[in-house]
């Protein structure tokens, strides 16, 4: 069962074979799949042999196998963790029960919805990546980017695999339309907004696959619990790929902050302008940078009083982080749960329903989650004696879902006027011409081993290669 199949045209460890529609179907969907990755996948970059991993099993141990390969050669696949014997569903309503192995017909418009929406936002960030690669750092940053773009573009394989094969007609119409949305595009833009921002520069894609790969990992770890089983058992494959993406990130600003601080020790300087002159991102816009993925992001996790979250739970849907380690009823009526509202000019706490905030209870997981992180990288310029520290944002600051929606406050907490946020906002986000400044230091280094100016070179390569291997094959 979970050895997978790579005679097949599509690697999987599902049986397909066994499944003649289905198998018609997604042999259906393959090349439109294929069509999209040459328009949308990595710009340029379909010639390149690239030192991927590709999952040959999904056994923990020894899951991938590393290779050059062409990208649009890639074998994306099915590939769902082995099912748990009599798995039982362990919250909400339906508490004690037998986990689904097919959908029930009443939730049926609600699980599409939620596989939906978490299968766009995988299409969407290799979308929102596509020009990177034309400016990438080194080989090692390219070939991690690819590594990115590919598990992402599996991803939308694993819920299209959902899609075809529980929701007929509907699923094979929503798989066609993941392939319609565009990133960023007007008419027919992607599901969530911050899968519609741009990831213009590498310090961007950093921050992107730290905070916004995050909160990937928390939906599917919510994902994981569900009642339906095969949506629980694919995703939590997923989480096996996903975590390589936030060492991506992760790894990547602390690079740039090394090489800043460095910098900055040679020239004896605190100086923005000095070190901006000397070719390295000073720590204050790196900062503004953290403060805009973070609140994008964490607008992810949707309104902080919700009925749908609260409906999604009871009815066994959708889980909470590690469900199955805490201790509580895992049913929640009786509970409840602190979310924040601006009410005199002043941030205050409100008491509502737990269930109603489980939206919130997801978000404030995951700050706890992301904080640690930053942590690590202020170790990084502690260790170069640099009296400066970064730090994410207040929860309440640049939000645009929920009660704080538009309320401007600043990123210590502080409620403050439309006109101090107007004379504060390029302290405290990326201005035009922050971002400009970035964008100017973005410059394609192609040679092995070689890495650009504004970042240090990775402690070691990737499965256990050289950092001067030859990730990417440009031919
Ligand atoms: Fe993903
Ligand atoms: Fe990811």
């Amino acid at each position: 069962m979970s050895t997978i199949d790579y005679q097949e045209k599509i690697p999987n460890n599902v049986n397909l074979g066994e499944d003649r529609t289905l198998k018609r179907a997604l042999e259906n969907w393959q090349p439109n799949y294929l069509n999209w990755w040459q328009d949308m996948g990595p710009d340029g970059s379909h010639g390149f042999d690239v030192y991927l991993r590709t999952a040959v099993s999904v056994d923990p141990q020894g899951w991938a196998q590393f290779g050059h390969v062409k990208m649009p050669d890639y074998r994306w696949g099915i590939f769902l963790n082995p099912a748990e014997q009599e798995r039982k569903i362990h919250f909400g309503d339906h508490k004690g029960e037998a986990a689904w192995q097919e959908v029930p017909g009443e939730y049926r418009a609600n699980l599409r919805r939620i596989i939906v929406t978490q299968g766009d936002t995988e299409p969407a960030s290799v979308e929102q990546q596509r020009h990177l690669g034309l400016t990438a750092p080194s080989q090692y940053d390219l070939r991690n980017l690819f590594q990115v773009n590919v598990e992402e573009g599996r991803h939308l394989w694993a819920m299209v695999y959902l899609l075809h094969k529980y929701f007929g007609r509907d699923g094979r119409e929503e798989g066609e339309a993941l392939l319609e949305r565009r990133s960023g595009q007007q008419d027919n833009p992607r599901i969530l907004q911050a899968f519609n921002e741009p990831t213009p520069d590498w310090l961007s894609f950093y921050m992107f696959t730290y905070f916004t790969d995050r909160d990937g990992k928390f939906q599917l770890c919510a994902l994981a619990e569900s009642s339906f089983d095969p949506l629980a058992r694919t995703t939590k494959f997923m989480l096996t790929e996903e975590a390589h993406h936030m060492f991506v990130g992760e790894s990547g600003v602390s690079r740039v902050i090394q090489r800043t601080c460095q910098v900055m020790n040679d020239l004896k300087t605190d100086d923005p302008a000095k070190i901006r002159a000397a070719g390295v991102i000073d720590l204050q816009t790196i900062q503004r940078y953290i403060n805009f993925h973070f609140s994008v992001t964490i607008d992810l996790f949707g309104a902080d009083e919700s009925s749908n979250a609260a409906t999604f739970y009871t009815t066994g849907l959708k889980g909470r982080y590690e469900e199955g380690k805490r201790t509580d009823d895992h049913v929640l009526k009786n509970d409840s749960y602190k979310v924040l509202e601006v009410r005199n000019g002043q941030l205050v706490e409100k008491e509502v329903p737990m269930l109603n905030a489980l939206n919130e209870v997801l978000r404030d997981d995951y700050i706890k989650d992301s904080i640690g992180g930053v942590e690590r990288w202020n170790k990084v310029i502690e260790k170069a004696g640099i009296p400066f520290r970064l730090s994410v944002p207040h929860k309440a600051f640049h939000r645009n879902i929920g009660s704080l929606s538009g309320a401007r406050v600043s990123p210590q907490g502080q409620v403050v006027s439309q006109a101090e946020w107007d004379a504060n906002v390029d302290k405290w986000l990326p201005s035009v011409g922050d971002r400009q400044f970035v964008a100017s230091l973005m410059g394609r280094v192609t040679d092995a081993g070689k890495f650009a100016n504004w970042i240090a070179p990775p402690v070691m390569g990737i499965n256990r290669q050289p950092v001067d291997f030859e990730y990417v094959r440009f031919n």
